[in-house]
């Protein structure tokens, strides 16, 4: 039986930091091996963390299967990694001496090439004020929407997408609330979801609650806001039992999907980096300390 990592699921945490590694040209794998083990060993006390691999190296320590690097046919940024690590906790300061602990255990191996500090906004919304989760599959539903299944290779893990969004919160707010509302296609205040023969036709919510070949493309999304008063946004990160799930919702906002409909967040908020990893189970982690 292997284990998921905790803190994907792991809700009870106010503030999170996100840090994305490339490796160096300079390690070859077994310095690679060597710092994801010193990784692994780390004691970070209330700190929760979650670590996924880039295709690249996941390829390199794994055999079992491999997937793509991050890509949308050039229509929204790719900034591929190699190595992600989120960390949660309620208290700053923890989370700060985390963060130094993770980037120092991994020495001259890897780069820190992005670095953002999330925090949950209000009660769980997005900067546009809307609660952002609320339609997130609940319980065992969760977990069939994250995990990948038993049967398959990379099971009890999970796929990951990560994008730093920037908002032009200035314009978005120009806009009446009820036209706010036909953005996203929920209600402001209560989150109360559009009816199917209200929702717009290309607001986010009637672009990203869809079926494909009969599958309901459900996801499992753990995004927090973040930023300073000149720029902010939302640090999306997902977890799916497969990555095509990603693949196809980002062209259902994109207009790639047919109808040619694009999502009208997009006018928006717009993303300045693009990752997909593969978080591996408990067991996987554990042992790499073993050697
Ligand atoms: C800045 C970017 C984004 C913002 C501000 C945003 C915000 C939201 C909000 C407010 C909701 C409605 C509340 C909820 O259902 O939780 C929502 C739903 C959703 N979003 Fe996003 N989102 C963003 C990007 C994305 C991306 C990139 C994807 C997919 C790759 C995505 C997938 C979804 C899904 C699957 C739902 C739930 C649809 C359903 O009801 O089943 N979102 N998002």
């Amino acid at each position: 039986m292997s284990h998921f990592q905790q803190g994907i699921f792991d809700r009870s945490h106010q503030h999170h930091v996100f840090l994305e590694f490339t490796r160096n040209e300079s390690a070859v794998e077994s310095d690679a091996r060597a710092a994801l083990a010193r990784l692994a060993d780390l004691a970070l006390g209330t700190t929760v963390r979650v670590t996924a691999l880039g295709p690249t190296l996941w390829r390199e320590l794994d055999d079992a299967f491999s997937f793509p690097p991050f890509s949308l046919d050039d229509k929204a940024p790719s900034t591929q990694g190699d190595l992600f690590v989120w960390l949660q906790d309620s208290d700053r300061g923890n989370l700060f001496d985390a963060s130094r602990a993770v980037a120092g255990s991994l020495g001259a191996a890897f780069s820190l090439q992005l670095e953002v500090n999330g925090f949950v906004y209000h009660d769980m919304r997005d900067l546009t004020g809307f609660v952002d989760g609320i339609g997130n599959p609940q319980g065992e539903k969760a977990h069939q929407a994250a995990l990948v299944p038993p049967s398959q290779p990379g099971a009890g893990g999970s796929f990951v997408l990560s994008q730093k969004w920037v908002h032009q919160l200035d314009a978005f707010n120009a806009l009446a609330e009820t036209e706010q509302e036909r953005v996203i296609g929920r209600t402001k205040k209560d989150a109360v979801e559009f009816s199917a023969d209200d929702m717009p036709a290309d607001a986010h919510v009637g672009r990203t609650d869809v079926d494909h070949d009969g599958v309901p493309q459900k996801i499992w999304r753990r995004s927090v806001p973040y930023g300073s008063t000149s720029e902010h946004g939302l640090y999306f990160l997902a977890f799916s039992c497969d990555l095509s799930r990603f693949d196809y919702l980002m062209r259902r906002m994109y207009g790639m999907t047919g109808d040619g409909i694009t999502d009208r967040l997009l006018d928006y908020t717009r993303p300045v980096s693009g990752s997909w990893w593969y978080a591996p189970t408990q067991e996987w982690l554990s042992a790499l300390r073993e050697g």
